[in-house]
């Protein structure tokens, strides 16, 4: 199955080719001028040039060739050697047509050859809270997982859980002053309790105290230290309590992600890599990787000539390598964050064995990523171009600053969900949507619209840039907004329903109207919005695909009368598209982790 795009670009190279033109140079793509046209090739103006010939001499012997296919119905030049063409109703129907008929994939092709994809994100850590920044790669990384599976790509999704490192032995020292970690203080092999009195309400309220106490008190901060070693030296009680706030901490966020419609494969976690590490820095030191540091153990990634300008204490300023070396064992013999994410990638080719991982992680730690992947790559962790993070900006707040929840203080997944829920209940009732629904549907419905127009808002903007949350914008019915997306959809729903209740059935599909053209036209685009989504790695542009198709139904539905058109074969017809409307629209809204309710 081919997209006309596709079909038509290479109806076009050949013709060109035919011409003595390189076939790179025939590009197809959307026409500019949707009044004029479909699609449009400028190749004759570059191929011209790189001939001497005249453009549109060129372009008129092309559009002579292309002129008997059967597809098209009209070519003709424009301006200087532009080549216009417009698909002829039937081939836009049949197109329609199989876009119709593949419920499962709405015209989306798969890839050519899957791959075994690992998607890092979400990235949560234990006790400490989340921020914007955990928000935005559950979000983004959620889509990413879906869009790469839809394609065929064997998936899994790892939440790479913090849970290993400091803040394991600030709780454990905090816990322990508290009274609530009786009889797993105990130094030996136990036997410890069976349970821990320790709940998660604890482990919110410690966290801040004790990282706090941490910065002013240096011998509190010396025994989580102490802890944190002891911990990651295999102290049985310590473990033991560890594994009980993990458990506590996983539990959760469970809870807290399912909410949003997030979920992972795995949850592994940092300590997963850590029985890796002690192999891989005898092994980093036998590839003479590793080199000593100031009393640390670094690897240098930047290559000869990678400098960057950096102002020592003193006031002076040298010229340092730049990414700067990977810190792998600190002056203090503990594994630091870059020593765990190149275990994490042993560790993950010991047990999955992926072609590509993607790290969906806050651009603020690109440089990390570049250490980590440039080192891994000097010690054959991995192969080139097998590891790509991919950053995106922050969502702030009207102050310009990463956003935080209306108490100030950090961001609270469920205070946010919330917030957006009761939101979303007014947005109904003032619109007057819902009125007839049932309490429990009427929530399910609010709640749905809540995750529509935070996901949809962060998903539209691309995936770099930083965007501001503004609730009201987001939960707006109008305009290009999750809102109005599941607005549209409920709406098709609602006609199909009725159709079904006087029994008008979907029929062939013969397309004249222009909307009607409008709308295949859209449906046809689908699928390179999904490649090059893919391509990109950006959500992006299936949230703009899903916004044009949206529109694209509404004028259709406006210009069109379905269960109103004048003959039966009319309503068929106008029947499967509303049909293949709405099954690609649930597609690509589920692609962006979105669910549509039934009704409104
Ligand atoms: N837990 C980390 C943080 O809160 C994010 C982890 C991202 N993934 C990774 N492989 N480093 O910043």
């Amino acid at each position: 199955m081919t997209d006309l795009r596709t079909a038509l670009g290479e109806a076009v190279a050949a013709a060109f080719a035919a011409e003595g033109v390189d076939a790179a140079l025939a590009r197809v793509t959307t026409s500019d001028r949707p009044d004029l046209a479909d699609f449009q090739s400028n190749g004759a103006l570059a191929a011209a040039k790189a001939l001497k010939a005249n453009p549109r001499e060129l372009a008129g012997r092309v559009a002579e060739r292309l002129a008997a296919d059967p597809r098209l119905s009209a070519v003709e030049v424009a301006g200087p050697g532009f080549i216009n063409l417009k698909i002829a109703d039937a081939a836009l129907s049949a197109r329609a047509a199989e876009v119709a008929s593949d419920a499962d994939h709405a015209g989306a092709s798969p890839v050519a050859a899957p791959r075994k994809v690992v998607i890092d994100f979400g990235g949560p850590n234990v006790a400490k809270p989340m921020h914007v920044g955990h928000l935005r790669s559950a979000i983004i990384g959620e889509s990413l997982k879906r869009l790469f599976r839809f394609r065929g790509d064997d998936v899994t999704g790892d939440a790479h859980f913090g849970d290993w490192g400091f803040q394991m032995g600030l709780l454990i020292v905090a816990c322990g002053d508290e009274g609530l970690a009786d009889g797993f203080m105990a130094d030996g092999d136990g036997p410890f309790p069976a349970e821990s009195p320790v709940t998660l309400g604890d482990l919110d309220r410690l966290y801040p105290l004790a990282a706090g106490r941490a910065k002013e008190d240096p011998a509190f901060r010396d025994r989580a230290r102490k802890a944190t070693a002891e911990l990651q030296g295999g102290r049985p009680g310590y473990l033991a309590l560890w594994r009980h706030f993990v458990a506590v901490s996983r539990e959760a966020l469970v809870r807290e992600y399912g909410t949003l419609a997030v979920d992972f494969d795995l949850w592994n976690g940092e300590s997963d890599a850590d029985p890796l590490i002690a192999g891989m820095v005898v092994d980093l030191k036998t590839k003479a990787l590793l080199v000593e540091d100031d009393g640390a153990q670094v690897v240098h990634v930047a290559r000869p000539g990678e400098t960057r300008k950096k102002k020592l204490a003193d006031g002076s300023v040298v010229e340092a390598p730049s990414p700067p070396p990977l810190l792998v064992v600190s002056s203090e013999g503990s594994a630091m964050y870059g020593t765990t994410d190149l275990a994490t990638i042993l560790d993950r080719r010991n047990r999955i064995d992926p072609d590509l991982i993607l790290y969906v992680v806050d651009e603020r730690q690109a440089e990390h990523f570049e250490q980590v992947f440039r080192a891994s790559i000097l010690a054959r962790y991995a192969e080139p171009g097998s590891l790509e993070h991919l950053g995106f900006g922050t969502m702030n707040g009207t102050d310009g600053k990463p956003f935080k929840t209306r108490a100030g203080g950090v961001l609270k997944l469920n205070d946010l969900i919330t917030q957006a829920t009761d939101k979303a209940r007014d947005r109904l009732r003032e619109a007057e949507l819902g009125a007839d629904l049932d309490e429990a549907t009427f929530e399910d419905t609010a709640h749905k619209v809540a995750i529509a127009a935070l996901k949809f808002a962060d998903l539209s903007n691309s995936r770099t840039t930083s965007y501001v949350f503004d609730l009201d914008r987001f939960m707006s019915f109008e305009g290009k907004t999750g809102p109005y997306l599941l607005y549209q959809v409920v709406r098709i729903k609602s006609l199909l329903r009725r159709a079904a209740e006087q029994e008008a059935k979907a029929g062939l599909v013969a397309i004249s109207e222009p909307a009607e053209r409008d709308l295949a036209l859209t449906l046809d685009a689908f699928d390179q919005a999904v490649v090059e989504a893919y391509d990109k790695r950006s959500p992006h542009v299936i949230a703009e695909h899903a916004y044009r198709l949206a529109q694209a139904f509404s004028k259709f539905y406006a210009a069109c009368p379905v269960l109103a058109a004048a003959d039966p074969a009319t309503v068929g017809s106008r029947l499967t598209l509303s049909k293949a409307a709405l099954d690609q629209l649930v597609i690509a809204l589920g692609l962006l982790g979105i669910d549509a309710p039934e009704r409104m």
